[in-house]
């Protein structure tokens, strides 16, 4: 049976950096790949019109476990868009792979209904230049709250100890974006593209390091419910502390109108 992607127990996970080549693919079909073989069987919904990840799931050979594949980038004239774009009942994990260059309208849809944002982040000068346009739209035009704690950035393709990689850290820090993980510039990731397969499907000994990484986006990723009810319970102190001090300015503008009238 399939649904629309708006169910309450469904994790919709979006990978987005409107910077080309930053990983977004890389990331989604390796968590895919994870969620694949833990079950129940996960989804990619692929906004990209390259169709990479479409493409990696059609390598993908029928011996591993299954993955839902969502090609929202084809426009179809026989299906409502909804309907092209329902999922498995099951399905507690959807994946949302999204192409370069989004506009604010997109960029809006895209993240409407996320509970998990992913910035996958290059070390050079102009891919940290583009991830802060990117985190700054993600704040201020799609309005995502910090407190929220929907929004991680992965820095990826990283050497580290080199000039880059420290401003790179340096520069995600001072946002006060979570850094969950940081993937090394490495050939598995290419290899596991060209196979149809995630990492976690490949030889451990071999990618043991990647490994350890991807499992600490995961645990973040899984970890979705309690950072929305922590995110609830920041957002109503917020409130409450507004109504606070709306009370304190009452009483104290009170004051001061006994205080003018006694005089
Ligand atoms: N950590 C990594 N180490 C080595 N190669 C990587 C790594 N991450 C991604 N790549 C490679 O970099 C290239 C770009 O990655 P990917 O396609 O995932 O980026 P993208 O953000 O989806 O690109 P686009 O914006 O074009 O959709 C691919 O060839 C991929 O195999
Ligand atoms: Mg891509």
């Amino acid at each position: 049976m399939l649904i629309t992607p708006r169910s309450d127990k469904l994790n919709r996970i979006v990978i987005l950096n409107p910077k080309g080549g930053c990983g977004k693919s890389t990331l989604a079909t390796n968590i895919a790949a994870h969620y694949a073989q833990r079950g129940p069987t996960p989804a990619i919904m692929d906004y990209d019109p390259q169709g990479s990840t479409t493409a990696w799931l059609d390598r993908r050979s029928a011996a591993y476990p299954e993955i839902h594949g969502i090609a929202a980038f084809k426009k179809t004239m026989q299906a409502t868009r909804s309907w092209q774009l329902r999922v498995p009942t099951e399905t507690k994990n959807l994946i949302v792979d999204s192409p370069a260059s989004l506009n604010h309208d997109n960029l809006r849809e895209l993240t409407r209904d996320a509970t998990s944002i992913l910035v996958p982040v290059l070390p050079s000068s102009m891919d940290i230049h583009a991830a802060s346009r990117c985190i700054a739209d993600l704040l201020l035009v799609a309005k995502i709250d910090r407190n929220d704690r929907k929004l991680a950035v992965v820095a990826n393709r990283t050497r580290k100890r080199t000039r880059s990689f420290s401003k790179l850290m340096r520069f995600l820090d001072s946002l006060g974006i979570p850094i969950i993980a940081v993937l090394r510039d490495s050939q598995n990731f290419v290899h596991a593209a060209e196979q149809g397969v995630g990492l976690c499907e490949m030889q451990p000994s071999r990618v043991r390091q990647d490994v350890e990484q991807l499992d600490r986006i995961i645990d973040w990723l899984d970890a979705w419910e309690s950072r929305r009810r922590l995110g609830g319970i920041a957002k109503d102190r917020r409130e409450q502390a507004k109504v606070d001090v709306a009370a304190a300015n009452d009483d104290n503008r009170g004051f001061v109108r006994r205080f003018d009238f006694a005089r």
